[in-house]
This record gives C-alpha cells, structure tokens and sequence, in this order.
C-alpha cells in the first residue's frame, strides 16, 4: 500500500485502516460528513461519541482549533509531547463540523507517532477523523489482523487497509482536556499524571470528569473481551479444581498455576502494553471463560493506562 494510493482513498470519501503507535484507527476526511457517518455505521458506535482528529503537525493545528481561545499549557503540551500518543481537547475551529465533536464546542487534536501515518497525513494535507478500528465496545486492534476480524467484513473495494505490523504502544493515547484554566486527566495513555505536568509546567485540575458518554473510553466494560477478566496480585493465584478455563496475563518471573494457560509474559511495563489487547484477543481465540491478569510493579504513565484497562474490562457485564 502506497501513500499516494492512501490518501486517494481518503479524498475520494473512503475509509483508510490506518496504523498509528498507539492503536489501529479508522480514518476518514474530517470534512467529509457522509465518510465520517461511515465509521459510527461500521464500528456501531453511539453518534453522540465524538472522534479525535490526526493531523501532521503542530503547524497544522490552528486550521482545526480556535488557538485565541487555547490555554498556553496546551501549547506546552503539545510542544513536548507531538508527535506521540497524547490527544488535546481544545476549542474547535468553524472548520470542524458537529459531525465530528457531536455538536461539542470542542474538539480531541492529535498528531501520531507513526511513520506510515504521519506520511500518509502529510500528503493528504487535512485533518483525518479517526476512533480505533475495533467494534465498539471490544478491546482496541494492535494488529491488522484484529482489524480484520473485527470490521472486515464491512470494509468495500472503496477502502484501504494500510499494514504497519504490530503497534508499539499498545494501548489509546492519553486523552487531556484543555478546555479549562487547567489540564484535565481524561483518559490515561502512555502519558500518566506526573508527564503532563512536567510537560504542561502547570499542575493537573484534579476535579473527576465529569459524566458523560462524551468519552466513549471512559464507559464501564468498554475494552472487553469476551471472557471474563479478573484482577489478582502475584500471591493470590490459589489454583483450586472448579476454576474455570482459566487464561493467566502477568509479568515475567510470576508462574503459571498448573492446568492454567499463560497468555503473555511481559518483562517490562512497556512490553505489558504493547501485547495486552493482543492477550485478550487470543483468550477469546481460545475459548478461555476467564482471564487472570496480574498488573506490572511500578507507576509509570502506562502502568496506570494498563490498571485503567484492565479495570474496565473486568466489570462485570
Ligand atoms: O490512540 C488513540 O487515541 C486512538 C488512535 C486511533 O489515535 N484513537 C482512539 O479513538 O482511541 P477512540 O474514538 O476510540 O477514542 C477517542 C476518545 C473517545 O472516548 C471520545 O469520546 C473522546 O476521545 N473525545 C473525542 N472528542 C472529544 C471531546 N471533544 N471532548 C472529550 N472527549 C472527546
Ligand atoms: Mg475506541
């Protein structure tokens, strides 16, 4: 898949899978109304569930945001962190339409951390509408062939599916509001707490969100698989004979209960990430009922990413 083959995809009104660090996503012309109503029709997503713009760099962002009305911490963060896995929310521009932000007076701005997307955003010279390529509610594609699984069957000759290899990352970006006279914590990424304020030099508003679907990441049992997923630390794991199939996600060094199957053995924290969502995936592959996961030690950004995830994937549904 070329560049110039991408992006005619996306001027011609057509839905791109496009790799990025952090997840797939599916993209279309931001301007576009009825390509943007593609993704909510192909992902069954809620139209009240607005989706981040990527665009090619920093230069581009005052086409899409209002930057009269953008706080200096936005620019901070921005300057620090872009590219990378990090989405401001910021006052939009006229040029952004309801049909992206659900009528919001705001819009999510990112600028990815991928060759093969920041090319493709590059030539196209516009800003792609893009939420992670998955079905709503599952756990977020690291792969194309997640991709595939997920919304291939809906994808047509119109569309392109654009093969980066396995994401990086691993994990969504961290999602910051920077509507108010500080930023605010909305979805933890790779990026935790103590990086935006050493980025955005001005401490967190650590007020909750406030309620919303206005983000879709924040819903419980959203990134879920199909087995259900429990939470245990290293000392906890007590095989007993009635446990059901059980799948066991959890750093190296801690052993695989016997009759259990191990998903993944991450070493580092960063590892644990970038095959979590794949982990998943194979547990529901392999019909497991359930999946044990163990978190990582310490408290880095992503540690919290993957605690966040893995907490709402274990609500009960
Ligand atoms: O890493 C990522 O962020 C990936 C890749 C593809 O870039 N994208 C992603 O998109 O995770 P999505 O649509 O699955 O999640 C975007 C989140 C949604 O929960 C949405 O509600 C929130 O961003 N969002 C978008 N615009 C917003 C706004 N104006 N205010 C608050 N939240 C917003
Ligand atoms: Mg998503």
């Amino acid at each position: 898949m070329d560049v110039s083959r991408a992006v005619s995809v996306l001027r011609a009104g057509g839905l791109l899978v496009l790799p990025t660090e952090t997840v797939y996503g599916l993209a279309a012309d931001a301007e576009q109304r009825r390509a943007v109503a593609r993704i909510y029709a192909v992902k069954g997503r809620p139209a009240d569930h607005p989706l981040i713009l990527h665009i090619a760099g920093i230069e581009a962002l005052g086409h899409w945001v209002d930057l009269t009305a953008a706080p200096a911490y936005a620019g901070a963060l921005a300057s620090a962190l872009w590219p990378g896995p990090l989405t401001l929310v910021l006052p939009r521009s006229n040029r952004v339409g309801d049909h992206v932000t659900g009528g919001q007076d705001t819009v999510a701005v990112r600028v990815p951390d991928h060759p093969i997307a920041l090319a493709v955003l590059a030539a196209f010279d516009g800003a792609v509408a893009a939420p992670s390529a998955n079905r709503f509610g599952h756990v977020s594609p690291t792969d194309v062939q997640h991709v595939i699984a997920d919304i291939g069957d809906q994808l047509t000759d119109d569309d392109a599916v654009v093969d980066g290899g396995p994401c990086q990352v691993g994990v969504e970006s961290t999602i910051v509001d920077c509507s108010g006279d500080r930023p605010r914590l909305l979805r933890p990424g790779w990026y935790g707490a103590d990086d935006l304020v050493v980025a955005g030099g001005v401490p967190l508003d650590d007020e909750a969100p406030e309620p919303r679907p206005r983000v879709s990441g924040s819903m419980t049992s959203h990134y879920a698989p199909r087995a259900a997923v429990v939470l245990r630390s290293a000392e906890d794991l007590h095989p007993t004979p009635d446990d059901p199939v059980s799948g066991l996600l959890a750093p190296a060094g801690v052993e695989t209960p016997t009759g259990w199957v191990r998903l993944s053995e991450p070493a580092t924290s960063a590892d644990y990430a970038r095959v979590l969502y794949s982990a998943l995936r194979e547990a529901d592959a392999l019909e497991l009922e359930r999946v044990v996961a163990v978190l990582p030690s310490g408290d880095d950004g992503v540690v919290g990413a993957i605690r966040d995830r893995l907490t709402r994937a274990s609500t009960d549904r």
